[in-house]
């Protein structure tokens, strides 16, 4: 087969599942990946025949995307911030609101000017600390989680990439104890309440990291309260907390920072809902 009727055959099965959108950029990657080629490329071959070996990478491909396996698994790789990161099943596939925490982190820090310890908590495929690392040499940067399998995929991605950063495996809900004083303390933890498990997309619900996506319906602020509390023993003087969450829990999350002795301020992504927060000790300002 060759690989215009790869992409018709591709379009006519993904067609009824996905937006006209979403499935032409998902078929550019797919196709890429499959064929090493770029678009230009593509275009020039497109009578040319493929070997078996991808026309079976094809469909075994075509069968994960109809079952709803999202592209970045399929390929293993997921874009952040300009560069490449390896992905699987384990991992967060990094979102563009993290890409507009980290920015918020990098002003932050550039206005500060001086190397700053950061610790990121609940670290997945690494993104975000290696993000800082590549974009702040003179940091020392550390990242956290849970789960050992994400770990190693993001000691792969700052392998790779080139970061030097120190990796900690933790339980943060009942971690007491810190190696370091940090200036910044980062975390896009788990804040779905399980309840909107339902409502979700099947690409999500499905095949990323229960661990990663969801929290307890009784109590959905575990992670923002629990690093609070850490914070206050580990942040260093003028010390900044930063989050990633859920676009309604801002009221939730200003009060919980007031009552624990911060001042508190969200910011709005690109589409305008409150997606971050930073947070710094009112003795501290
Ligand atoms: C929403 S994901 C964020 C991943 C990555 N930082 C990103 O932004 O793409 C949350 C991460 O927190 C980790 N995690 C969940 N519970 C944890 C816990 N109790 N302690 C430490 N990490 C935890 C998960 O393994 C997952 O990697």
């Amino acid at each position: 087969m060759s690989l215009q009727e790869l992409k018709q055959k591709c379009k006519a099965t993904l067609a009824s599942e996905y937006e006209n959108i979403e499935l032409n950029s998902l078929m550019s990657i797919l196709f890429e990946h499959i064929t090493g080629w770029d678009q230009l490329k593509q275009v020039l071959n497109k009578e040319q025949k493929l070997p078996q070996v991808k026309i079976d990478q094809f469909h075994k491909a075509l069968t994960s995307l109809q079952e709803g396996m999202p592209i970045q698994y399929i390929i293993g790789k997921a874009w952040f911030m300009g560069h490449e990161y390896i992905v699987n099943e384990n991992v967060l596939i990094p979102r563009p609101e993290t890409e507009e925490l980290v920015d918020w982190i990098i002003e932050y820090a550039s206005i500060i000017d001086k190397p700053l310890q950061v610790l990121d908590i609940g670290t997945g495929s690494g993104c975000i600390p290696i993000a800082i690392k590549l974009a702040l040499p003179n940091c020392m940067v550390a990242g956290l989680d849970i789960s050992e399998s994400a770990l190693q995929i993001a000691k792969q991605n700052a392998t790779h990439l080139n970061a030097a950063i120190s990796w900690m495996q933790e339980d943060i809900l009942n971690t007491t104890y810190l190696p370091n004083q940090f200036d910044i303390m980062v975390s896009n933890p788990p804040y779905i309440p399980f309840k909107e498990n339902t409502n979700m997309k099947v690409q999500v619900k499905n095949f990323e990291p229960g661990i990663a996506l969801f929290v307890k319906d009784e109590d959905p602020l575990i992670f923002y309260r629990t690093i609070a509390r850490l914070g206050k023993q580990y942040l260093k003087p003028n010390g900044q907390l930063f989050f990633e969450m859920h676009y309604d829990q801002g009221k939730a999350l200003l009060a919980l920072f007031d009552e624990m002795g911060y001042h508190a301020e969200l910011r709005q992504d690109m589409f305008g809902k409150d997606r971050m927060l930073r947070a710094s000790l009112k003795r501290a300002v």
